[in-house]
């Protein structure tokens, strides 16, 4: 199966590994944050005070990370994968950039919904993006709840897909989004030291 692995070529580009990895441990770290936050009394102020940049942040990467996948496609799939688990792998990725996109929208319309001042830093606030209302309030706050339930379930869904290939194929598909260099690459003798060992018919041995 190491004739599957990727090469070079194969992976996608350095910026979009970075946006990649960058952005997996921001929306991870935000769902653990929103979670303590709604559950815990004591730290509420101070997660919300991280909550809220770091939400506006994903906002913005997933827009740049979003138009830069317009402009650059990314590797092909590998040979073992089938028709089916392409489209579902195609369909989580689309699924991702959605739910990264409406998320901290949702997030900060209901701070305006709920008419406080929306403070990503000092002096830095977001303009209200949503009429001051109770009734929207508790409709965007369900929303988000709902969508940090979806966020997590296609994370793992996309985790379990990675791990398969990983574990059970061992097609690479891993390596092409990872910093390491791809195992076909590492097992290729380097140039000089093929043409320091003779051919077996020329040692007279
Ligand atoms: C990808 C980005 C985001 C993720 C993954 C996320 C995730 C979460 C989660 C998991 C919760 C707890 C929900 C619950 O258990 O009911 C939450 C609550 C909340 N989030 Fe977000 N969030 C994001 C962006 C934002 C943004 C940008 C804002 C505001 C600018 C925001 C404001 C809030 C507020 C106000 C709460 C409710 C806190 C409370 O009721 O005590 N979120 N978020």
């Amino acid at each position: 199966m190491d004739s599957a692995r990727p090469t070079n070529g194969e992976r996608f580009t350095v910026f979009a590994r970075l946006m990649h990895w960058i952005m997996a441990v921001m929306t991870l770290a935000m769902i653990f944050i929103g979670v303590i936050m709604v559950t815990s009394v004591s730290h509420r102020d101070l997660l919300l005070a991280i909550h809220r940049p770091l939400g506006t942040a994903i906002l913005v990467f997933v827009v740049v990370r979003f138009g830069y996948r317009l402009f650059h496609r990314p590797p092909p799939h590998p040979p073992t994968m089938h028709p089916w688990d392409r489209l579902a792998a195609t369909a989580s990725e689309y699924l991702f950039y959605a739910l990264l996109f409406a998320q901290p929208l949702v997030g900060w319309a209901l701070l305006s919904a709920a008419g406080t001042p929306i403070v990503l830093f000092d002096g830095v606030r977001l303009p209200a993006i949503a009429p001051h209302s109770t009734t929207v309030y508790a409709v965007l706050r369900d929303a988000h709840t709902v969508l940090a339930y979806l966020l997590f379930l296609v994370f793992v869904a996309h985790l379990c897909g990675v791990l398969f290939h990983s574990m059970i194929l061992r097609d690479g598909v891993l390596d092409r989004m990872a910093f390491w260099r791809p195992a076909r690459a590492v097992q290729e003798p380097a140039p000089d030291a093929a043409r320091a060992v003779p051919p077996l018919e020329r040692r007279g041995g």
